[in-house]
């Protein structure tokens, strides 16, 4: 097998990052490399999800993995449902899919987050709290997700970025204004910056 490679993250003012991605129609072992460099470029970025347009493909695709939370013992692992069976979430972990369909539920909830895409710039976001999820695997399984927390989170803002969307297009009006500023810093700094 080739080595791994990590791939470029595209930057904040890449069109790339705006332009809703196609679906995916065939796995091949192409794509399976793509999701193994995809998952390897995300963790050392020290990221909890990556989609596919932030390394430069307008493709369906998402990788996952979130690491349990420090604070958890045993009896408070976080528990999911996966297909109709109440699991830890670890044990899903990491996750690929394609073509996923997402349908959030429950109430909304206001949390802090971060893009591998946006570098330093975190803003709250409200979001509802849960999602369902049909999530087709590569190798054909489909898996059937029911969440809350940090992976129902992630999973809205990884395939926000599926839609062209970020997250800094979901904060508050409020929150949007003392935004502007930043992203205008970032969107000059990283034309600067070179491939
Ligand atoms: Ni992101």
């Amino acid at each position: 097998m080739e080595g791994v490679m990590l791939l470029s993250i595209k930057q904040f003012g890449d069109a790339v990052l705006r332009t809703p991605c196609a679906p995916v129609e065939k796995v091949d072992l192409e794509l399976n490399t793509l999701a193994v460099n995809m998952l390897e470029t995300m963790y050392a970025a020290e990221g909890i999800g990556l989609a596919a347009p932030q390394v430069g493909l307008g493709i369906r695709m998402v990788v996952i993995d979130i690491p349990e939370s420090e604070e958890d013992d045993e009896e408070e692992q976080e528990l999911v449902i996966a297909n109709g069976k109440e699991v830890p979430m670890r044990s899903i972990m990491p996750l690929v899919f394609i073509n996923p369909v997402l349908e959030p539920y429950g109430k909304q909830t206001l949390c802090q987050e971060g893009c591998l895409s946006v570098r330093n710039i975190r803003a709250n976001v409200s979001r509802p709290s849960r999602v369902r999820a049909t999530l087709p695997q590569l190798d054909g399984k489909v898996l059937e997700l029911d969440c809350g927390g940090l992976l129902a989170r992630c999973l809205q803002h990884e395939c926000d970025h599926l839609d062209g969307f970020l997250f800094t297009d979901r904060v508050s009006s409020a929150a949007k204004v003392t935004l502007a500023k930043r992203l205008k810093n970032l969107l000059h700094f990283n034309s600067q910056q070179e491939d």
